[in-house]
């Protein structure tokens, strides 16, 4: 039932939880890794299918460099699989795909890959979707303002006309909306550096529900609580 769905434009997600999932079911934690990118699949579809412009999914942040060396080397093998064997999916939706985060120490083989999947999607004109992968909400202002300050520096841009404007266009998407709905699973009160300049005025929504187990009910329950919001923008309403 979607009858009282109101679907936001542009939506956010941090995927949590892969772990804890594989934990309590007794696995080993890649398992739940694995188990998420089937729950990438429902998400993207439906979300596409209800008419979303933009959805930008968290799959790897800066700070997760710190995870050690196995586990990354898994997540990236299941990466390159995912961006592989998505490609019908993403064709068959009109999904573009669009990268956001840096790519300095991505490693060449997902690099290549992410770029061909991206390279076939570049026609598709349904939803965006953004694979936010060695992503930090810091590390994106930071290389914003290293960007600006190399123009102004280069005589191209004048200190004063640095706006809000001006840093957007800056960020690593900024063709994207800000999201209008930031979904979070498995609980946790946090952003963990997250898109810190686009969800200003995101409305969130934490779901328990552990990642591998977020499916379309979920999805409908996040965008019926989302029908459900006043959204005041700092003004009196
Ligand atoms: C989210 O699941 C996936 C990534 C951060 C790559 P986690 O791996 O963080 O799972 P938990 O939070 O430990 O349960
Ligand atoms: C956020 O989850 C990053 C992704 C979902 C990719 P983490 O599991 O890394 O966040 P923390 O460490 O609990 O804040
Ligand atoms: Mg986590």
């Amino acid at each position: 039932m979607t009858g009282d769905l109101v679907v936001p434009r542009s939506v956010a997600v941090i995927m949590d939880g892969n772990g804890r999932w594989a934990k309590r079911a007794g696995l080993e934690r890649i398992r739940g890794h694995e188990r998420g990118t089937e729950a990438v699949r429902t998400t993207v579809t439906e979300c596409a299918r209800l008419g979303v412009e933009a959805l930008v999914l968290y799959a790897f942040s800066e700070e997760n460099w710190k995870r050690p060396k196995r586990e990354i080397k898994l997540l990236f093998g299941l990466l390159e699989r995912f961006l592989v064997q998505e490609r019908p999916t993403l064709m068959d939706n009109d999904v573009r795909l669009l990268h956001s985060g840096r790519r300095e120490r991505l490693p060449a083989d997902v690099l290549a890959l992410l770029d061909e999947t991206i390279a076939l999607t570049a026609g598709n004109r349904g939803m965006r979707l953004g694979l936010a992968i060695s992503y930090g909400g810091r590390q994106e202002l930071t290389d914003a303002t290293r960007a600006i300050a190399r123009r102004v520096a280069q005589g191209e841009l004048a200190p004063d006309a640095v706006d809000e404007a001006e840093l957007a266009r800056h960020l690593y998407l900024p063709e994207l909306p800000d999201p209008d709905l930031l979904i979070r699973t498995a609980g946790e009160l946090r952003v963990s550096n997250f898109l810190l300049w686009q969800i200003s005025y995101a409305e969130i929504w934490v779901s328990d529900v552990c990642w591998p187990e977020f499916g379309r009910d979920e999805l409908h329950a996040a965008f019926r609580d989302y029908g459900r919001r006043v959204r005041r923008f700092g003004e009196v309403r």
